[in-house]
């Protein structure tokens, strides 16, 4: 009996269901970018009602259990296994170390994707994957496991990033990416220095606001989006992007599309991966 369930692909059009394990570890991601053009990647789930993230009376955000399943995640993994380069934020690095959020820093942390260590060696991948932490505020713990597993670590920031915390990192050995004419980061100028560094395959374990800087920049290889069919309601809500409309470059071609009519019991859910359209 398999642990995951079989899906039908809508697009391109299949005659018959496929596994969910092994589906987008057979897309190869870690083959299709290059250090002169990242192949940079994200994931979101999101509900039919648009909101990847709900705030509660306190103006607190969560994600509400019902937004993700197994299926999902094992999914979610699959892409996390394939990249050489996590690229995460001081605000999830902060909801780590107060234990709102799990960790999601390590390849085979999960017994959901128990194989896939294994998996990557097969591949000739580095046991981990490097981990480069967005922020502007600087402001945020650096957990043991980075060390623990001999990744290495970077910290991205803005031109106008707090000098003191800049020289704070450096101190501490590691090395500041500066990737941005303000406070923050930019899409284009990380994706060119992680290029520089020798990556290729960088994946966003971020949240809305990294999203948008590399959709913006048109640094956004792809988009794994599974849309789960239940409208979550909400009067504080985030969606995927938080900034301004934004025009052409918000365009996307549909690259697959899978259903998995099972999960959430009673609804169901579609897989769909995205690679940015012709800005015709
Ligand atoms: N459903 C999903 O698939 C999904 C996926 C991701 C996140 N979420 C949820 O969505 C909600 C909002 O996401 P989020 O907390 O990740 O919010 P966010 O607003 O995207 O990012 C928050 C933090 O990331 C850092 N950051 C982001 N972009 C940056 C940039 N360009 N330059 C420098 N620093 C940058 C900042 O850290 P500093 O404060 O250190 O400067 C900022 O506080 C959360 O509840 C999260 O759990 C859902």
């Amino acid at each position: 009996m398999p642990r995951f369930p079989q899906l039908l692909g809508l697009f391109p059009p299949r005659s018959a269901t496929v596994g969910l394990e092994g589906l987008y570890l057979g897309l190869g991601l870690h083959r299709l970018g290059s250090p002169a053009a990242p192949f940079v990647y994200a994931n979101f789930v999101s509900s039919l009602d648009g909101r990847i993230a709900l705030e509660d009376a306190g103006g607190k955000t969560y994600l509400p259990k019902r937004l993700t399943s197994p299926n999902d995640f094992r999914l979610f993994l699959e892409l996390h296994a394939q990249a050489d380069c996590l690229v995460t934020h001081g605000g999830y690095l902060r909801a780590l170390a107060a234990g709102r959020l799990g960790n999601i820093l390590q390849v085979g942390a999960h017994e959901a994707g128990h194989d896939l260590p294994a998996w990557r060696e097969a591949q000739g991948l580095p046991p981990q994957p490097a981990v480069v932490v967005a922020s502007a505020s600087l402001d945020f713990p650096l957990p043991p496991s980075l060390r623990a597993h001999g990744q290495t670590c970077y910290i991205a920031t803005g031109t106008q990033a707090d000098p003191g915390k800049v020289a704070y990192w450096r101190d501490r050995g590691y090395e500041v990416l500066v990737a941005g004419a303000g406070k923050t980061v930019e899409g284009g100028a990380l994706t060119r220095q992680l290029g520089g560094l020798g990556y290729r395959t960088p994946y966003l374990v971020a949240g809305p606001r990294m999203l948008e800087t590399m959709v913006r920049d048109g640094c956004l290889s792809r988009l794994f989006l599974t849309t789960t069919h239940q409208l979550l309601g909400g009067l504080g809500f985030h969606g995927l992007l938080p900034g301004p409309e934004l025009g052409k470059a918000g365009r996307l071609r549909l690259m697959s599309l899978y259903y998995d009519a099972e999960t959430p019991a009673g609804a169901g859910q579609w897989f769909a991966q995205f690679a940015p359209g012709a800005v015709l």
